[in-house]
């Protein structure tokens, strides 16, 4: 297990090409997103007082974009160190490595939070459950 995978993570700023139309982002999976995408879903509608996540993925990244409104993400490698973002603009985004424990939460009323991800969907690589990160986390160890 690499001991700094919490660093990997990291804010992405994506070109805005305006014109007086309005805004453009592009993000182009293994170009503007460092995976290939294979999967795309959002999360709106979600109240102040939710957190969603609370989970940690075996294989996926993602790369997390508030495409309206804002909300936080914080992540946690299970070691002690812990890291929140903001996300508040349409063209930044957070890369999320696999094997690290994800809350989302603060949605404002507008929020629309992109999601994209490197794997099809399977629900055997989650882990929903924290203690069960943290013992996996430490069985790997260094
Ligand atoms: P969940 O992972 O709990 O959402 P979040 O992490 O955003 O809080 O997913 C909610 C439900 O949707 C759960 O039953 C699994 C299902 N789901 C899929 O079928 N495919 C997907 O790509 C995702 C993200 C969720």
């Amino acid at each position: 297990m690499d001991i700094n995978v919490i660093n990997k993570a990291e804010m992405l700023e994506f070109t805005e090409r305006g014109d007086d139309r309005g805004h453009l982002v592009i993000c182009e999976g293994g170009i503007d997103i460092p995976f290939d995408i294979k999967r795309i879903f959002y999360i709106y509608g979600s109240d102040t007082d939710v957190i969603r996540g609370q989970h940690a993925n075996r294989k996926s990244e993602f790369v997390l974009i508030n495409v309206a409104g804002t909300s936080k993400v914080k992540i946690k490698d299970g070691k002690g160190n812990e890291t929140v973002y903001s996300l508040n603009r349409p063209h930044t985004g957070i890369y999320i490595p696999k094997m690290v424990w994800k809350d989302m939460y603060d949605f404002s009323e507008d929020s629309v939070l992109l999601c994209l991800a490197s794997t099809h969907y399977d629900a055997e690589e989650y882990i929903r459950d924290y203690d069960e990160f943290i013992k996996i986390i430490n069985e790997e160890g260094d």
